[in-house]
């Protein structure tokens, strides 16, 4: 049996961390995978996330099964936190799910039964493996311009103009903030054209929201799927507590699906849930739960946010710190869009042969397109990173 397969090519993302750990050098730099790590370069277990699942510890009496949605405290948790604590959920679907990427397949497959002839587009880039997801629940996809490596900004006119050539009936991929690879977001202004053109020409939005709260704060990092919601008919949202309550491991995450009305909402829901069934049964409790507890608990919410928005501003202070460290390195203005850019990543604009050469002279991993995690900086050593990039150019 096994003889008629070949050896699958290493993951392009979380390879890394392996060639990472077994390097010996003591001054290698890790700003692959996307997690957040702190100035010691720990990821630690958030303050209310460790509280959570202490007094989940002490209340919980089982471990039976919770249900196809899992915990249905946390789905409508997940829709407030996504949409306001003061929207009408009447014609909302959620479902937890194995982490924002077994979001992504359920939604996927979803579609599938749904618009099986229907054409996915995706940013041009876009994270590494929306294409593989896609493909592997049967659709065919397409990519919309999107970034302009010259400035480092969103092509916003010609994002429109390439959705254009979608057909009626397509779905449009959009990053609802903090953009994977390139940390280019669209404005809110330039949001709303976006928003116009799908309705306009029944373009279904299917928007990945894996970075809520690392990018402008919570509530502006929910601004597009918010304004989203109050035009469009239906749409689709994969969200992921991974990394705004950095339960990575634990694979949390959320489908979320508005119906045209309450009943078209409740019959997506069901085939949602179908299919999840078919994957993977239902989904991991443990750090749902805990998200749960958090959120139904003002103290503990509260304390959850501030430990968030500390570690957005610290990745804020990184990238303006990163930005006047290649200025005073190149000498030049090339590498300021850092600043400006939002979420976890940025892309450098290397290539690969440079990105090559990071890892093999100075122990300095980051994703073959040249994206690195921002999380990932030491604040001691940007100038050691930014002599290094100056040295490869
Ligand atoms: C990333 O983009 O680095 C993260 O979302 C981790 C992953 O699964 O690729």
């Amino acid at each position: 049996m096994f003889e008629t397969l070949s050896a699958a090519p290493p993951d392009k993302i979380l390879n890394l961390s392996i060639l990472y750990k077994n390097d010996a050098r003591p001054t290698k730099m890790d700003l692959g995978v996307g997690v957040y790590k702190n100035s010691q370069g720990a990821t630690v277990i958030m303050r209310a996330v460790r509280e959570a699942e202490k007094r989940l510890y002490e209340s919980q009496t089982t471990k039976t099964y919770v249900g196809m949605a899992g915990d249905e405290g946390f789905n409508k948790a997940m829709l407030q936190l996504v949409f306001g604590k003061k929207a009408d959920l009447s014609r909302m679907f959620a479902c937890q799910t194995a982490g924002g990427s077994g979001a992504l397949r359920t939604i996927a497959d979803l579609l599938a039964k749904a618009r099986p002839d229907a054409t996915i587009w995706l940013s041009d880039p876009t994270w590494a493996n929306h294409v593989p997801i896609l493909k592997a629940a049967g659709f065919k996809t397409a990519t919309y311009p999107y970034f302009d490596p010259a400035s480092g900004t969103v092509k916003a006119d010609a994002m429109l103009e390439g959705l254009k050539q979608a057909k009626a009936g397509d779905i449009t991929l959009l990053h609802g903030c903090c953009h994977n690879p390139t940390g280019a977001n669209l404005t809110i202004q330039q949001w709303a054209p976006v928003v116009d053109l799908l309705v306009e020409r029944d373009l279904f939005p299917f928007v990945d929201l894996a970075y809520q709260g690392f990018g402008d704060g919570l509530e502006e990092d929910a601004a597009a799927v918010r304004l989203l919601a109050s035009k469009v008919p239906e749409m689709a949202v994969a969200t992921s507590c991974s990394k705004n309550f950095s339960v990575y491991r634990d694979r949390v995450g959320a489908v979320i699906l508005m119906g045209k009305d309450a009943e078209g909402a409740k019959i997506a829901g069901s085939q949602a849930l179908a299919t999840t069934r078919v994957l993977y049964s239902m989904p991991p409790d443990h750090a749902a739960a805990a998200v749960r507890i958090i959120l139904e608990d003002d103290a503990l919410c509260a304390d959850w946010k501030s430990e968030l928005e500390a570690m957005r501003l610290r990745m804020l202070n990184l990238r303006k710190g990163f930005a006047e460290a290649l200025r005073r390195q190149s000498n030049s203005s090339r590498f300021d869009f850092i600043a400006d850019h939002r979420g976890m990543f940025s892309r450098l604009g290397l290539t690969e042969a440079q990105v090559d050469r990071l890892r093999d002279e100075f122990g300095i991993y980051m994703v073959g397109d040249s994206r690195f995690n921002v999380a990932g900086l030491k604040e001691d050593r940007l100038d050691d990173l930014a002599k290094a990039v100056v040295a490869i150019l």
